[in-house]
């Protein structure tokens, strides 16, 4: 007799009753989103939430985003919305804009990793704003990798990375995105960028007046995706704006590129990863973490990333691309 000890793999569908039903029993799905894939829990349920943190491996002082089906719920989990976080919301939701406001008891501790306020945003995706619209709760969801990975975009990054730890993965296709939410926290009633993410600073200005961009601050834990290394392939990965040079000193027998819109033919062509061939920010967002992923997967030695325009969603990108790096000394 053989022992099998190995999981089964994650069913994937489209089934949201499906999901429903695990999700109020009190077990996780990971969920689509317009950003990124996001594992989820019923965010009222202490035990559900902490399986989250279980699956992933995630330190407990990292907290949770709670994602709701509607603006108008927003208010049975939060004490105050700052007039300035109203028009974003007009503005923003459903889309990729976390809010970081004033919490209320009912929001387990756990989900907050003890701190005085929640961050909530509506995603923007048909299939899970049906499932939270058929939810009595809201979900949290962090994304579904595991701490410190790369975020998924697909449902097979989900599969490959937790498929045997969850029992579903509810199948919305490429996220359209590509990058997390941004989150947003209000001090006097100023907007304060804690993330960057898919809406850029200038974005928000718009609506809600000057922004501060939040600096990070050696291991500030205010807001953990700003740890240093974070969102990381296995490979040693190298950001620079001198991608040839690079590619010169190590050869491409073993390397991985990728390009903001660059093509190169001195190398492997599944070696290399345009991220958007007629340079368009939205569609390198888009792509970036297939790439990292897709290049990840062929055990080269080392990927190297160009660096791209510091404006608008490069910024994101490169601030992502920089934590992929981690403690690879970025060259440029
Ligand atoms: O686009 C997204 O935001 C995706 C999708 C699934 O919604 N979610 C996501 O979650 O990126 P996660 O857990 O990977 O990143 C959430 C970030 C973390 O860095 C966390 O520290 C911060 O949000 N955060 C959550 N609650 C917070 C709070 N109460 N105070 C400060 N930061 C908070
Ligand atoms: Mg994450």
């Amino acid at each position: 007799m053989t022992l099998n000890n190995t999981n089964p793999m994650a069913a994937i569908g489209q089934n949201i009753q499906r999901a429903s039903r695990l999700l109020s029993g009190g077990k996780l799905v990971a969920i689509p989103t317009e950003t990124v894939y996001g594992l989820a829990a019923n965010a009222l349920d202490a035990l559900a939430v902490e399986q989250i943190f279980s699956v992933k491996n995630r330190p407990h002082f990292n907290p949770l985003i709670i994602h709701i089906g509607s603006s108008n719920e927003l208010i049975k989990y939060v004490t105050e919305v700052p007039a300035a976080a109203q028009r974003l919301i007009e503005k923003f939701w459903p889309g990729p804009l976390t809010l970081l406001l004033p919490k209320k008891e009912n929001v387990p501790d756990i989900v907050t990793a003890s701190l005085p306020h929640v961050a909530v945003r509506v995603p923007d995706h048909p299939l899970t704003l049906k499932l939270l619209q058929m939810l009595e709760f809201p979900l949290a969801a962090p994304s579904a990798n595991p701490f410190c990975y790369i975020s998924p975009t697909r449902p097979e990054h989900v599969q490959q990375q937790i498929g045997e730890k969850i029992p579903y993965i509810l199948d919305g296709g490429p996220c359209d995105k590509g990058v997390e939410s941004t989150i947003v926290g209000f001090e006097n009633n100023k907007p304060v960028v804690f993330r960057l993410g898919a809406i850029t600073p200038e974005e928000i200005e718009e609506v809600a007046g000057e922004v501060k961009v939040h600096k990070q601050t050696g291991r500030s834990l205010l807001s953990p995706g700003m740890l240093p290394y974070h969102y990381s392939p296995r490979t040693p990965l190298y950001l620079t704006d001198r991608v040839e040079e690079l590619l010169e000193k190590y050869g491409a027998a073993e390397t991985g590129i990728i390009t903001f819109h660059k093509t190169m033919d001195n190398l492997p062509q599944e070696h290399l990863a345009v991220l958007s061939p007629t340079a368009n920010m939205s569609q390198a967002a888009s792509n970036l973490y297939h790439s990292l992923h897709r290049l990840d997967g062929m055990n080269l030695k080392r990927i190297i990333a160009e660096k791209l325009p510091e404006k608008g969603l490069g910024k994101t990108i490169n601030e992502r691309l920089k934590k992929a790096a981690g403690r690879i000394v970025a060259e440029s």
